[in-house]
């Protein structure tokens, strides 16, 4: 498949099969990710990969202190988004919820609950960047990021990103022991899709060109 074909494809999945990813593969994320551009090629990202034992004790604590702090996601600004923009969101809503409505769980639970637990996926990948960079270098760690979840459709494997544990760094940095230095800036869950899971069942849209496309000539 070539790669046009792969960015057509992805979508964020959040149910997985119970099936592990072989740790070579996970390898090979890492390393497609790691050969993607950076500004004087400082390479600012960063990777912890965790899964088994000690993904479920992260799970355990993220899910105690979600039920204490109770974060939802949002947009992350301060004042409200221009209708346009909104649209967007309200679009993927409309998708979304109805298939979400089939488990019987109310949908803001089913994405914080899920968020936290990494939608079950076997494997977790935590994405860092060593607070020593000016935020300016979010955007080589996000290029990073790209690659790895184009790099997983090709492999087969299906990838969720997960920023609402960002909130929870601190918590994620104490039972994963990484070092104060470091900030959290995205989790992703990894593992194999259950395409029989409604909450996989469908495809949120995108802007036409001209919504995002300026020309001058
Ligand atoms: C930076 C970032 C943070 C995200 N955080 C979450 C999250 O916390 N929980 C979740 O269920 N999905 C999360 N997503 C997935 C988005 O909801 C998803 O990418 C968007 O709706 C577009 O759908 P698609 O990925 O299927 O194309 C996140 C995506 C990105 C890029």
């Amino acid at each position: 498949m070539d790669v046009f074909e792969i960015m057509k494809q992805r979508k964020s999945v959040r149910k997985y099969l119970d099936k592990p990813v072989p740790r070579a593969d996970i390898e090979d994320l890492i390393r497609c990710a790691g050969s993607a551009a950076s500004a004087i090629n400082l390479q600012p990202w960063e990777y912890v990969v965790t899964y088994g034992e000690e993904k479920d004790r992260l799970i355990r604590r993220l899910k105690k202190v979600h039920a204490m702090k109770n974060v939802s996601c949002g947009p992350g600004t301060s004042t409200p988004l221009p209708k346009n923009i909104a649209d967007r969101s309200r679009r993927a809503l409309k998708v979304m919820k109805p298939q979400i409505a089939k488990l019987d769980v109310p949908f803001n639970q089913f994405i914080e609950e899920g968020s936290c637990s990494f939608y079950g996926a076997p494997v977790v990948i935590i994405v860092l960047m060593d607070k020593v960079f000016p935020k300016l270098r979010y955007l080589d760690v996000g290029l990073s990021v790209s690659y790895l979840l184009l790099a997983a459709e090709a492999k087969g494997l299906s990838t969720c990103p997960i920023g609402l544990i960002t909130e929870y760094g601190d918590d994620i940095k104490d039972v994963l022991s990484i070092p104060e230095e470091k900030e959290v800036l995205l989790a992703i869950s990894l593992g194999y899709e259950d395409e029989t899971a409604p909450e996989n069942d469908f495809k949120t849209d995108r802007e036409p060109l001209n919504e995002i496309l300026t020309w001058y000539e």
